[in-house]
């Protein structure tokens, strides 16, 4: 059976920088504050020409080059992102229509910061079924629209990107395994409505309820929990241990829950590859994002094996495991 393996990678992240001291005269903070409790010291802010599609279509664009394919090959696209520019048409298709990719169909999937790991899931079995297919896969996010930059508790987490994957099938190389979950009963611990909902339990209670909301301890609790579970469970099901893994890409959400991380599976400091401090939380796109960043570097040699965790918004939470 084919698996699902990388031809190329990309990224795009927007022009401006925002400091912990730009944040600092913005609300009560610091950069003490924020670098000891988040390890995050800048983030980028999408700006004019910069909507999610936009940065989209750049990473694509970057993959695609490094895969050697023009956007006429693709078959499928499909975005991860909680942060459409708009509700229909799905971000997906202004990427298709962005980089002229004709021949494929696409669509957009919501699993918040996991959505790049379902959408690995997700094009692993497409291939699987139609080995011929080449599928691009992008995790791409425009979170500074929907942040309140008044909330100290929120506004100094996250930032703005796009990272992108060309996925091909491969008898050796590719996604090996994943464990995913759900639980929709912890939705209210960390959500984002639309400004137009029509959900007005969250309109009465919550007049800012279309901004990103959160429970951080809480958050920060199942965080852990989760990640550590779903890579143990990974493990098992695949007979591996951290031993036999040659690095661990995990969604950059904060320093301290990937330190606690580190801590409870014993996983060495040169194992785990983190950038949050320079890109602050992108949510779908904080894993593909670091992912081009590895690749670039040449950090890894063929018949490596990759892990990927994630935790986010649903409660969704998962792992997945690649041969490089
Ligand atoms: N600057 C200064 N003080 C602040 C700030 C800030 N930016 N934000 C909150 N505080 C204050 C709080 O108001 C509180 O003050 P009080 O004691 O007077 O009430 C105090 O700091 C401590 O607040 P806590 O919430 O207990 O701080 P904590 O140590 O839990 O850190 C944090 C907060 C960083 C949000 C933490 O809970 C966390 O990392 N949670 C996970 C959040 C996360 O990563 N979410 C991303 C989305 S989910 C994901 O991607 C995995």
């Amino acid at each position: 059976m084919k698996h699902a393996a990388l031809l190329g990678t990309g990224s795009c992240l927007p022009r401006r920088i925002l400091t912990n001291s730009d944040l600092e005269k913005m609300v009560e903070t610091s950069d003490d504050w924020i670098v000891s409790r988040t390890g995050i010291r800048t983030r980028r802010i999408a700006g004019k020409g910069e909507d999610n599609f936009r940065l989209a279509g750049r990473a694509a664009k970057k993959a695609l080059n490094m895969a050697g394919l023009s956007a006429a090959d693709v078959d499928l696209i499909l975005v991860a992102t909680i942060t459409p520019h708009m509700m229909m048409p799905s971000c997906a298709c202004f990427v298709q229509a962005e980089i002229g990719a004709e021949n494929a169909f696409a669509y957009d999937l919501n699993a918040a910061c996991s959505g790049f790991l379902y959408g690995l899931d997700l094009a692993d079995k497409y291939i699987a079924s139609q080995p011929d297919m080449n599928v691009l896969l992008i995790g791409s996010e425009t979170l500074s629209a929907r942040i309140n930059w008044q909330d100290r508790n929120t506004c100094i987490l996250f930032g703005d990107g796009a990272g992108a994957v060309v996925l091909s099938g491969s008898d050796t190389r590719g996604v090996q395994a994943s464990c995913l979950y759900s639980d929709g009963r912890l939705w209210n611990l960390l959500y984002m409505d639309s400004p137009e909902s029509l959900n007005p339990e969250i309109k009465q209670k919550d007049r800012r309820g279309c901004y990103m909301q959160m429970s951080g301890p809480d958050v920060f609790k199942f965080a852990v929990r989760s990640m550590e579970q779903a890579i143990r469970n990974l493990l098992r099901k695949e007979n591996l241990s951290i031993d036999d893994l040659a690095l661990v890409i995990p969604h950059q959400a904060n320093i301290r829950i990937l330190n606690k991380l580190v801590e409870r599976l014993v996983i060495p400091e040169e194992k785990i590859f983190i950038n949050v401090e320079r890109y602050g939380n992108t949510s779908a796109a904080s894993i593909p994002i670091a992912l081009d960043e590895v690749n670039r570097k040449n950090r890894l040699q063929r018949g490596d094996k990759l892990l990927f965790c994630s935790f986010g918004g649903g409660f969704t939470w998962g792992a997945v495991l690649m041969q490089w």
